[in-house]
């Protein structure tokens, strides 16, 4: 990989009672790519996004976010440096409309007093909010539906729309937990087709746990394999897939 790792963890160790949930994990995640996390059940890896994200203090090891030493800070904080987590974006507001659910995720200027007094430039604001926007709703493929309230909204569109408000919050990385679950495989390869898109159009990493790897292993550019809180196996997918170590762990 010629990119920067945009995350990079060393040595994280984490354990609940006698329980070692993550062993001296140390991985990165390059800049622009849509990283995989796979592994069995117990393996370790939603742990892993706590602990990166906040959720949980390690007991080892150190978190970095940009070069930027993120380890135990509070969630709200590593969020607001642009790592945003599928479950941390708010629940949508389901009779508002795809629109106003994604504007309402967007960072803006406020409306102060003393902003309103500039409405000029609080319009062009406004403009430039929607334009960005629709933009948004376009690589996520929620275009058409902008003005749906979003109780209509099917699971696999229901997940889009979080993708979409953590982009318009500014993610930079985000870090989805099987953003395919519960969805046909059309629709499942369709939301892998989005994140390609959103990782090539608007140039976000994306770290994706995900159980469905027949699926999810044609959308990566590069995936680790945990198994018991280790990394076991990391690579291009053509070369995980053929490492005997996966293939033990997955077929037993
Ligand atoms: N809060 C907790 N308290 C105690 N044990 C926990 C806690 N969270 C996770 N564990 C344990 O840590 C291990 C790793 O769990 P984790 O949820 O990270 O696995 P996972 O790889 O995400 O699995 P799955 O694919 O089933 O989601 C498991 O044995 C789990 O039971
Ligand atoms: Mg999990």
């Amino acid at each position: 990989m010629v990119s920067a790792p945009i995350l990079v963890t060393k040595g994280i160790t984490k354990r609940f009672g006698g329980l070692t949930a993550l062993d001296n994990v140390s991985l990165a995640v390059p800049q622009n790519t849509i990283t995989l996390l796979i592994g069995p059940n117990g393996a370790g890896k939603t742990t892993l996004v706590n602990v990166c994200t906040g959720v949980l203090k390690p007991d080892y090891g150190r978190v970095e976010f940009n070069g930027i030493d993120i380890t135990g800070l509070p969630p709200y904080r590593i969020y607001s440096y642009g790592f945003v987590r599928s479950f941390q974006i708010p629940q949508p507001f389901r009779t508002l409309t795809v629109l106003e659910n994604v504007l309402v995720a967007m960072k803006s200027g406020g409306e102060s007093p003393l902003r309103s007094l500039f409405k000029k430039l609080w319009l062009k604001e406004e403009c430039e909010n929607i334009e960005k926007t629709f933009r948004i709703l376009k690589v996520v493929g929620l275009e058409r539906y902008w003005d749906w309230e979003t109780y209509k909204l099917g699971a696999g569109q229901l997940k889009m729309l979080e993708v979409a408000r953590a982009l318009a919050a500014g993610a930079k990385l985000l870090a989805l937990d099987e953003p395919i679950g519960g969805t046909d495989v059309s629709y499942a390869n369709k939301i892998f087709e989005n994140l390609r898109t959103i990782k090539e159009g608007i140039g976000v990493s994306l770290l994706v746990i995900e159980h469905r790897v027949d699926i999810a292993l044609k959308y990566a550019d590069y995936v680790y394999v945990m198994d018991r809180g280790r990394v076991i196996a990391e690579g291009n997918p053509n070369d995980v897939i053929k490492n005997p170590r996966v293939a033990e762990v997955y077929l037993g």
